[in-house]
Parts: C-alpha cells; structure tokens; sequence
C-alpha cells in the first residue's frame, strides 16, 4: 500500500514535470560562458569543475539545469515557508539574480562529474538498497526515480546521485528523516529517509559515491 502511494506519487511528480518542461523550454538556455566566470566564487568549496572534492559538500558537476535552478531558488527563500535553508547557501543565493542561477546551471550541467569509489564494505546493502528497495521496510528502489546510473531525469525533477559525495548524501538523507530538509514535493524523500536507519543511510550513501 505505502509502496503503491509511492508510485502514484511518483507518477504525479513526472506528470508535474513535464509540465514544468514546458516552461522551461520556454526560457532562453543559460549562457556557459558567463555561467564560469560566476562560477569562480563557488570554487572555494564546490572546485572550478563542480567536483567538490570534500566529502561533506556536493557535487554540482553534471547536474540537471532545472533541478540546480529550482534549489537556488529555494535557498533564495531560506527559512521562509517552503524554502531550502543554509546559512552559506542561502546568503550566497540571495545575492544573485535569475539570469546568474540560469547561467551558472548551464556551466555546471556542462562538466563531468568525477566519479568515486564505493567500500565493499557498504556495496552489498547499498546495491541491494539502491537496485531493490527493501520492501519489508517500505523502502522503494532509488533506481525507480534516480535512474540505474543515477542520472536522475530532468523533466521529472529527480537529480543526479551518480558519484556524489557520501557524506552530503547522509546529511541530506537525514534532514529528509528528521523533516528538515522540506525541498521534496509531496514529501517524497521525507517518506523514504523515514524508514531508513543509520546503516542503509550509511551503505546507500557510500554506493552512490561510486555510481556511474
Ligand atoms: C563556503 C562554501 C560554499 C560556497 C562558496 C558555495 N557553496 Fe554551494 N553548497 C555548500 C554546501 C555546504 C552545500 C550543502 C548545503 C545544504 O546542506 O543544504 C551547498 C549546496 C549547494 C547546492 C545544492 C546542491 C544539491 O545537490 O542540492 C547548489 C546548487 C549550490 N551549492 C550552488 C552553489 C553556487 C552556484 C555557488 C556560488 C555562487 C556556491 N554554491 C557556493 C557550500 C558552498
Ligand atoms: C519516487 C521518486 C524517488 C525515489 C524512489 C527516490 N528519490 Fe531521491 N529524490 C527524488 C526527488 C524528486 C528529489 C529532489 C527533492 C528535493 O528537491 O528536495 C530527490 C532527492 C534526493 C537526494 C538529494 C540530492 C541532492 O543533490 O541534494 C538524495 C541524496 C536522494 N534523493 C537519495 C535517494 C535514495 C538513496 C533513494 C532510495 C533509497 C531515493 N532517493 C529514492 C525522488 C526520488
């Protein structure tokens, strides 16, 4: 039954999706040029190529542009309702205008993400997690929406998980879990981090590091 809301969910998302597509096609692209100038005051800690290269700090390297957008915008909102809140973030987002957020996507879908390594230590859980979900849990297969490479899918609005770093993954999977982390329409990665403990957080995580 959970499952089954899951994916109805799932189906609305996609169905949302495509119409937000709409929209976007409607915009001009981004420019990739002045997108990398920009992008020089996020290098600190995101590198130039968007592969950050500590642990605890995303990847942006690949990144779908409608997805990167839509969290710029949310860390532009902060703690209002609805928004995406971090102190760095959204200090740093405040203080740029749509065309820079639509410039610095395109320059960051441009590059390659640099993928990692997965411990075999977490890669028996982790692909099972990853790959099949574990039902008796309620846990739906991350494959389902995040693709089987991690690629995600753009008009659906599912970002890229292929080689990010472990330790943003379980930072955001527990800030889904304890309701933090508000970003998910319909909730969708709060209902799945909750059932989650700390060992499949741990394996899904150090999995998705060497996803490609
Ligand atoms: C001082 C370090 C720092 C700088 C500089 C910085 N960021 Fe970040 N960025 C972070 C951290 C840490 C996070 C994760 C925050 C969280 O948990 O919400 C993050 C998250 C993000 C995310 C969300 C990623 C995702 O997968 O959801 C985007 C997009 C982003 N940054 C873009 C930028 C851009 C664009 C710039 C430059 C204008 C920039 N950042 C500058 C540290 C930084
Ligand atoms: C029904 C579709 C769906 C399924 C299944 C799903 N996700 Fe997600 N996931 C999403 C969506 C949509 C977002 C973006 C939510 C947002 O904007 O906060 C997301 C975001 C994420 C993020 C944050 C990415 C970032 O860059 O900040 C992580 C990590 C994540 N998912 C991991 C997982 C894992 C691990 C699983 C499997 C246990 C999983 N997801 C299953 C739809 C899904």
């Amino acid at each position: 039954m959970a499952i089954l809301l899951l994916f109805q969910t799932c189906r609305r998302l996609i169905g949302l999706g495509l119409l937000s597509a709409v929209v976007w096609t409607a915009h001009a692209a981004g420019d990739v040029e002045r997108g990398k100038q920009l992008a020089t005051t996020c290098a600190a800690c995101h590198q130039a190529d968007g592969n950050a290269t500590q642990l605890d700090w995303p990847k942006l390297a690949g990144q779908h542009p409608a997805y990167f957008i839509r969290q710029m915008q949310l860390y532009q909102l902060g703690q209002q309702e609805g928004g995406r809140y971090d102190p760095v973030m959204s200090g740093l987002a405040a203080t740029l205008s749509e065309q820079d957020i639509e410039d610095l996507a395109a320059f960051y879908a441009s590059q390659t993400v640099a993928v990692g390594t997965t411990d075999p230590k977490w890669l028996p859980r982790g692909e099972q997690l990853y790959r099949g979900g574990d039902i008796q849990k309620g846990i739906p297969a991350c494959i389902a929406c995040h693709g089987p490479n991690g690629q995600g899918n753009e008009q659906a609005g599912f970002p890229v998980l292929t080689g990010q770093n472990p330790g943003y993954v379980i930072e955001e999977l527990e800030e889904y879990k304890e309701g933090e982390r508000q970003s998910d329409l319909y909730g969708i990665m709060r209902t799945i981090a909750k059932r989650m403990d700390q060992e499949d957080i741990q394996a899904v995580a150090h999995y998705i590091h060497g996803l490609h």
